[in-house]
């Protein structure tokens, strides 16, 4: 197998490739004056199982085209078997039509994705799991989980607590205190959908003296996690740790965090950013194999 690591996942690409042993193809990128990219393998693929790690974030829309474009030109220039590795998947959280008339955008990417010759799809902890039933060829949802708990075991919190911010990461939760031992629990959230302001309220959690881990797929402003922190804070937590799949991290996130008693903020490399400590690389390569 050869292993392409896209211009938005240069070294987990690179990881990926050392991890499983398999050779590296580089490309040439760059992009016009008027916004468009461009895109060169720098050596032939014909016949070979192609596996393109390539994530979906800064610039989602310009990451989504180039994805489209490697995709289709690999299948062209006579690749074997083309497996699209999109560790971050923008646009899953509109997995559906909440108000009338809106867009169903992660559906509308995974037709692409597979019209533009895909023949199998990776990404990692995508919002939804259900909706990789979009697709019709394999795809498959890895766990970020695994490595994010064994980071935190390894830090020896005291007395800790995972907490999922709203009920939609609770899975990330559960299995995280699997790993790392430790009770696990989450708050509920409300966003309302046209302001987007956050609302988090949630069950008593005693956090008196605790080191408390909160645990979500993505940051995007921090909203989400800056308020479940405060609570923390507020109800006595001696230390609050924020860990995450996918750190967006959009201007602003980590000073609205801080402010509200987060102590440390840690992500992995589905992402490529300044807090990217947790590498997903052993477990793309244990989801290829
Ligand atoms: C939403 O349900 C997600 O799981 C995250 O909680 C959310 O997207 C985080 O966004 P933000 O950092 O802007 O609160």
């Amino acid at each position: 197998m050869i292993v392409i690591p896209g211009p938005s996942s240069l070294n987990l690409g690179a990881k990926v490739a050392e991890i499983a042993g398999c050779r590296r193809v580089d490309l040439d990128y760059k992009t016009f004056p008027d916004g468009e990219s461009y895109i060169r393998l720098r050596e032939a693929v014909a016949g070979e199982a192609v596996a393109l790690v390539h994530t979906t974030f800064p610039q989602q829309d310009k990451r989504l085209i180039e994805l489209l474009l490697l995709t289709d030109a690999l299948k062209d220039m006579g690749a074997k078997k083309v497996t699209v590795i999109a560790p971050y998947m923008a646009y899953a959280r509109q997995d559906m039509r909440f108000r009338d008339g809106e867009t169903v955008s992660i559906k509308t990417l995974f037709k692409l994705i597979e019209g533009a010759g895909a023949d199998q799809f990776i990404t990692v902890d995508l919002h939804k799991e259900s909706t990789l039933s979009a697709f019709t060829i394999k795809a498959k949802n890895l766990y970020a989980s695994e490595v994010i708990g064994k980071y935190i075991r390894d830090l020896n919190l005291k007395s800790p607590y995972i907490l999922s911010p709203d009920k939609g990461a609770i899975m990330i939760a559960k299995r995280v205190a699997e790993i790392v031992g430790a009770e696990y629990g989450n708050f509920e959230k409300a966003r309302d959908r046209i302001t987007g302001a956050i609302t988090v309220k949630g069950e008593r959690v005693d956090a008196s003296g605790r080191d408390i881990a909160i645990v979500d797929d993505m940051i995007s402003t921090g909203g989400t996690i800056a308020s479940a922190a405060k609570m923390m804070k507020d109800r006595g937590a001696s230390r609050v740790m924020a860990f995450c799949t996918h750190p967006l991290l959009v201007a602003g996130a980590r000073e609205r965090m801080k402010t509200s008693g987060v102590d440390e903020v840690l992500g992995t490399d589905t992402v490529e950013s300044e807090i990217s400590a947790i590498s997903v690389a052993p477990l793309i390569v244990k989801g290829i194999s």
